[in-house]
């Protein structure tokens, strides 16, 4: 069967695919594959060469390498590297350069010789870069040529920095980067103005001769382009796909990367398929927007048209698999997420967990100040009004997401309020002049000085406190927890402590809530949704035996990037055009992220926008599958604890 399955799966899948649950598998995976060649080249008293990437993607492959180095001897004094890129120009000890990138996740915590490390300088005068870059690809020529290349990939499809564009024979140079990968960098760089507009990068060429290619790939953002690359016809468009003529590549991708391939998006078109009934709500939308029909109008034929027949088979006709499914989602929707008080229950109605308790103690996580409202604000809002006790966790403290001139417009305010009111204007006046003289002197990126962190702190609470408010969740009902891991001062954050999860859990068992809500929404540009979502899935792991973990029920949202697919759908709560309306007030309430939604995508939607448009989009599918016809639904998946995946 396996054999099979592979032999239809070539059929689609134009490089061979490996697909692991967790990101953290992948990068083990990827790491033990290179400290297996180090070990074997060591053996064979050769170099092993190494072609490296940077980026978000290779990190937990850097970080297991490391791990390998400390505790299990693998020794780097016989490895040589070249990095695929670096922007240009860059200074090395720029904190968005990828050499120090490369210090920081590797070269400082191993043994490899400096002399034996190659990256591409982005302080090379202007004149030089075309001399420079036949001089790199004579280094690995003479290095004996790559051993090992390892990629991510860029949402336009780059590896490297080969964007479209990039031919087959194309080799080390200077390249301009493509606007959507500027966008992409736009938050490492705190605007997308300070991303330089060029960078060096080995050619496509240069990443073919490699003797081993693997193409890494996390997250759901990667999935559209994965699947292009992996699927669809080989073009300069996407010069991924150029890893298909060759003989020893390999796409090694996690479980959410790999959800546009055909395997996943539609999986019975390859052969037969075990029919479980998420897959089944899968097939059945999906046929219903091919052939256009909402649900109970699907017919015999159009399953048997449209590689359904095993379906038809095995239910017997159209009709009971079109009721089974309608019913199936159709019983997802309520306007009573914490459940309906005693008095207001009919006897059809369906049974929800944890039906009983009301009201409920109910505790929304969310990761950054303004998830809550972008991502679930209807369901706060009638959470809170159907008398629940509802609070909010504010995860991370957002700080980095503020703009020096907001900052500014704040402090002036506090000094007009302490002339005005002659509040030790002195002190005050010097306190803001300090702030304001480190603002002007500022560089690109640089961290800020402890005290204009704490400025941007106190911003995002005001604002998370006048978002609650609308909502109606008094301010006592909101923690701002200010995790540890997130406080760095700069982009990159910390891999999450013991400290992180003791604060959440000293929350959790404080509160003791009959239901969480927490943020299922892992394309964040930076990570930090995912790793919030960690501290939480490890405190429940631990809180687990206690008894009131029992009655708790854990609901998963998604919002600013994504929403869930609708096989995935546990809860659907509708929202009235006034519900929809009050929710984008509340979002409106952080003013200082206005604008900010356009860094990490290629459009130009403001955070509210992109929160209604894919509600309006929940709705509007509901609508076309013949269910009930809403303005707005915010969707929500169950999670039942046995894994920390979604
Ligand atoms: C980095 C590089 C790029 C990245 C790609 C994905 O050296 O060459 O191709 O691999 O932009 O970046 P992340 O992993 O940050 O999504």
């Amino acid at each position: 069967m396996e054999q099979m399955l592979d032999t239809m799966l070539s059929a689609r899948e134009r490089i061979p695919v490996a697909v692991h649950e967790e990101p953290l598998d992948v990068s083990r995976a990827v790491a033990q594959e290179i400290a297996d060649l180090i070990r074997t080249r060591k053996q064979q008293g050769r170099h092993c060469v190494l072609g490296l990437a940077t980026g978000s993607t290779p990190t937990g492959v850097y970080a297991e390498l490391v791990r390998l180095h400390r505790e299990e001897g693998l020794s780097f004094q016989n490895v040589v590297t070249f990095n695929l890129d670096e922007y240009y120009p860059m200074d090395a000890e720029a904190e968005q350069s990828y050499r120090r990138f490369m210090d920081d996740h590797l070269f400082d915590h191993v043994d490899i010789p400096a002399e034996q490390i190659h990256m591409p300088d982005g302080t090379t005068p202007l004149d030089e870069v075309a001399a420079s870059c036949v001089a790199y690809e004579d280094a690995i020529r003479k290095a004996g040529g790559l051993d090992f290349q390892l990629l991510g990939i860029g949402r336009t499809g780059h590896v490297g920095f080969n964007e479209p564009g990039s031919g087959r024979h194309s080799v080390t140079r200077l390249i301009t980067l493509d606007n959507v990968t500027r966008t992409d960098a736009a938050g490492d760089f705190f605007g997308k103005n300070n991303v330089p507009r060029r960078a060096i990068t080995m050619g496509v060429a240069t990443i073919l001769g490699a003797r081993r290619v693997v193409l890494m790939a996390l997250g759901e953002g990667k999935a559209p382009v994965v699947a292009h690359a992996v699927e669809g016809n080989i073009s300069d468009v996407i010069a991924a796909s150029f890893l298909q003529e060759h003989a020893n590549a390999q796409v090694i991708l996690d479980r959410a990367a790999a959800d546009r391939l055909t395997r996943y998006t539609c999986p019975w078109v390859l052969g037969p398929v075990t029919w479980e009934d998420r897959l089944i709500r899968k097939a059945v939308i999906w046929l219903a927007q091919c052939v256009d029909k909402p649900i109970l109008k699907l017919t015999d034929e159009d399953y048997n048209e449209n590689h359904l027949q095993d379906l038809l088979a095995e239910y017997g006709s159209a009709y009971e698999i079109n009721l089974h499914v309608f019913h199936d989602l159709n019983s997802t929707i309520t306007g009573w997420p914490g459940g309906k008080p005693a008095y207001r229950k009919l006897p059809g109605d369906r049974k929800w967990p944890g039906d009983d308790i009301h009201p409920k103690r109910v505790l929304v996580f969310s990761p950054h100040p303004d998830d809550d409202v972008i991502s679930m604000g209807g369901c706060l809002m009638r959470l809170a009004e159907q008398g629940h006790e509802v609070h909010v966790a504010y995860q991370v403290s957002g700080a980095l997401a503020v703009f020096d001139e907001d900052a500014e417009r704040f402090l002036e305010f506090a000094s007009s309020y302490n002339e005005l009111f002659d509040i030790a204007p002195d002190v005050s006046g010097e306190i803001r002049q300090r702030m304001a003289r480190f603002m002007a002197e500022k560089r690109p990126g640089q961290q800020d000085s402890g005290e204009l962190q704490l400025i941007k702190r106190e911003i995002r609470r005001g604002e998370a406190r006048a978002a609650g408010k609308h909502c109606g969740i008094p301010v006592d009902r909101l923690h701002f927890q200010d995790l540890p891991f997130y406080d760095t001062g700069t982009v990159r954050k910390n891999p999450l402590s013991e400290d992180d999860i003791d604060i959440t859990m000293r929350l959790l068992e404080q509160m003791r809530p009959h239901m969480i809500f927490a943020a299922g929404d892992l394309s964040d540009p930076h990570g930090t949704h995912r790793v919030c979502l960690t501290a939480i899935f490890e405190s429940l792991r631990r809180l687990a035996p206690k008894d009131w973990y029992e009655d708790c029920v854990v609901w998963l949202y998604r919002g600013a990037w994504q929403e869930w697919e609708p096989e995935r759908i546990d809860m659907s709560v509708p929202l009235s055009p006034g519900e929809l309306e009050r929710k984008r007030m509340a979002i409106f309430k952080h003013e200082s992220q206005k604008d900010k939604a356009m860094f990490p995508g290629s459009d130009s939607r403001e955070f509210w926008e992109r929160a209604e448009d894919r509600n309006r989009a929940t709705a509007r599918l509901f609508d076309r599958l013949g269910l009930a016809e809403y303005e707005a639904v915010e969707a929500f998946v169950r999670w039942r604890g046995t894994t920390t995946s979604l």
